[in-house]
């Protein structure tokens, strides 16, 4: 062993000890909120050109391209609300759009330069001066929000705390881990209005981030993750989902009986959202109680909306009947013609976009014959399509013989 080797290891260390704390210590001493502030700029820069070392593939925006490794993430990603945030329901208004307005809207919707360069080329706005990079798919934009809104930065890929280490040289050399991947904030820059943001009724509109800081879910440090991306699911299950909204509520019937009649009482909780049931002023849920006979007759004997509902310039609150976080509500009827075999239930229908429904049925017909024949396909697709989205079950019944004596 000579000299020269002695003084090359510890060097070689040193320069190992001095990258690593470069790469990590940027991200790592960040706090959340400092992260968040950096990652969620808007519209989210152009990434810029590719490292020169890296295939076309690890390169590439495109989700499809991140399939080829994450096949688990993007098979889920698919299926969300989120791959489909650049639906009929606003591209129909963004064809009537200038461009302020649809940065507004594409901050949420589809919040990457390149994708706002992609629609601008489209529209043909010439206020935009940056051009789409050849190496980004034409349509980028319409894909909503793709892996690399919420994963990649100038290129770099960001991801939450690594489940297990993976041994060798990484492709799209390697990634950066930050906390704030699990954290609610990450989510409410999309998901809750700023103070100064639009409210109703002294009620900001989008509150979700707020709401569920209130409840016990936000004590028992349960984030937004913990229900919507268990196992770090890319499902981002909703008010859309049958499951999940059956998985809100607690719903019990109880049955009285009180000389010849039935007193039939529903109780409904919101036992399982993590914020107000529904936390937007979007869906409508009904729930209705009735009262089945034996020869299958049913008769309802008593219902009640759950929702925000606002007029449709959205300048009015009409009521606002939403279920915070483990409130609870009845519903109360009585039946004098009940006997034994017969049975009551809940039956709850949900719409989930039940205040775009309105407007925009209200806008086809006050407006539809200025449209032009894009616009006007586009805006009845939205309508059936909202329409097709609504659901129904039954939480729960009860037989008249459970009780009978
Ligand atoms: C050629 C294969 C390959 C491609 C293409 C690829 N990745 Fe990766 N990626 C990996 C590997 C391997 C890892 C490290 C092991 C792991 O976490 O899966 C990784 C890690 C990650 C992580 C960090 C995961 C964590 O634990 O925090 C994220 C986030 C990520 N990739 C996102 C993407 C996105 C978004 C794309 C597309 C723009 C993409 N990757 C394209 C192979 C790839
Ligand atoms: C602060 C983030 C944010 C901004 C800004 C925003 N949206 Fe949304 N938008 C959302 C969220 C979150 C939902 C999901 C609501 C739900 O599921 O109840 C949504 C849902 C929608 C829907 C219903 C779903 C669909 O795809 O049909 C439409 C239509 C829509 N937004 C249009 C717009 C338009 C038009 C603008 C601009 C004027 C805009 N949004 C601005 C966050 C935003
Ligand atoms: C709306 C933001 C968002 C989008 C879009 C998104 N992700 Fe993620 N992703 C996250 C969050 C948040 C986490 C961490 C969840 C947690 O910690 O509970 C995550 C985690 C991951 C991980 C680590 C998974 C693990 O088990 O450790 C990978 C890999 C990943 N995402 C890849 C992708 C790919 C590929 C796509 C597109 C098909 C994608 N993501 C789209 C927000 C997003
Ligand atoms: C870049 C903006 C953005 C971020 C970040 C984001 N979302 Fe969303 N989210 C949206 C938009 C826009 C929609 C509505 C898409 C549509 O229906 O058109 C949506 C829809 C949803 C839905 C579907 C609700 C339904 O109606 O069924 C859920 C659940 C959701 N988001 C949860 C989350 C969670 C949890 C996070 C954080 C891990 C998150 N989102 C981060 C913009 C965002
Ligand atoms: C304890 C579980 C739980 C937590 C925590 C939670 N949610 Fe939800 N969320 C639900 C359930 C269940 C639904 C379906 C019923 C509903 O719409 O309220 C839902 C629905 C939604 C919807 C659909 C739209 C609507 O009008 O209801 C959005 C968007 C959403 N959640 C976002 C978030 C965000 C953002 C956070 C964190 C700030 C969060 N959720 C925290 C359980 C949870």
């Amino acid at each position: 062993m000579n000299k020269m080797t002695l003084t090359v290891i510890p060097l070689a260390l040193i320069t190992a000890l001095v990258w690593y704390l470069s790469i990590g210590s940027e991200e790592r001493g960040l706090s959340i909120e400092d992260f968040l502030q950096q990652h969620w700029r808007y519209p989210i820069p152009a990434q810029g050109v590719p490292p020169s070392q890296w295939s076309e593939l690890e390169a590439s925006l495109d989700p499809q391209s991140c399939a080829t490794c994450h096949p688990q993430q993007h098979i889920h990603w698919e299926q969300s609300l989120h791959r489909h945030a650049m639906g009929p329901g606003i591209l129909w208004q963004l064809q009537l759009a200038d461009i302020d307005t649809a940065r507004s809207c594409l901050r949420c919707h589809a919040p990457m330069s390149e994708q706002l360069a992609l629609l601008s080329q489209q529209r043909g706005w010439t206020d935009f001066v940056a051009k789409p990079p050849n190496y980004i798919s034409p349509n980028l934009h319409q894909q909503g929000l793709v892996c690399a809104v919420c994963h990649l930065r100038s290129h770099q890929h960001y991801g939450p705390p690594a489940k297990s280490i993976t041994e060798g040289v990484l492709p799209h050399s390697g990634f950066k881990e930050h906390q704030a991947f699990g954290d609610s904030r990450f989510c409410a820059n999309c998901h809750q209005f700023a103070s100064d943001g639009p409210r109703l009724n002294g009620k900001l509109r989008e509150d979700t981030y707020q709401q569920w800081s209130a409840t016990l879910y936000a004590d028992n440090n349960q984030q937004c993750q913990y229900c919507h991306m268990p196992d770090r699911q890319h499902l981002w299950k909703g008010i859309h989902d049958r499951e999940m909204t059956q998985s809100a509520l607690s719903v019990n019937i109880e049955l009285i009986h009180d000389d010849e009649k039935i007193n039939a009482v529903a109780s409904i909780t919101n036992s399982g959202a993590g914020h107000h049931f529904p936390t937007y002023l979007v869906p409508e849920i009904l729930l209705r109680l009735e009262h089945v006979t034996a020869d299958g007759a049913v008769i309802e004997i008593g219902r009640r909306i759950i929702a925000w509902r606002a007029n449709l310039s959205l300048t009015e609150e009409l009521f606002d009947q939403r279920l915070a976080s483990g409130e609870q509500i009845t519903i109360q009827a009585e039946s004098d013609s009940a006997v034994v075999g017969d049975i009551f239930r809940l039956r709850v229908n949900v719409s989930p976009r039940e205040h775009y429904i309105r407007t925009f049925e209200d806008y086809l017909s006050r407006h539809g014959a200025s449209l032009s024949g894009e616009t006007l396909a586009l805006l009845r697709q939205a309508i059936t399509e909202g329409k097709q989205k609504r659901f129904e079950f039954v939480a729960t019944t009860k037989s008249v013989s459970d009780i009978a004596n």
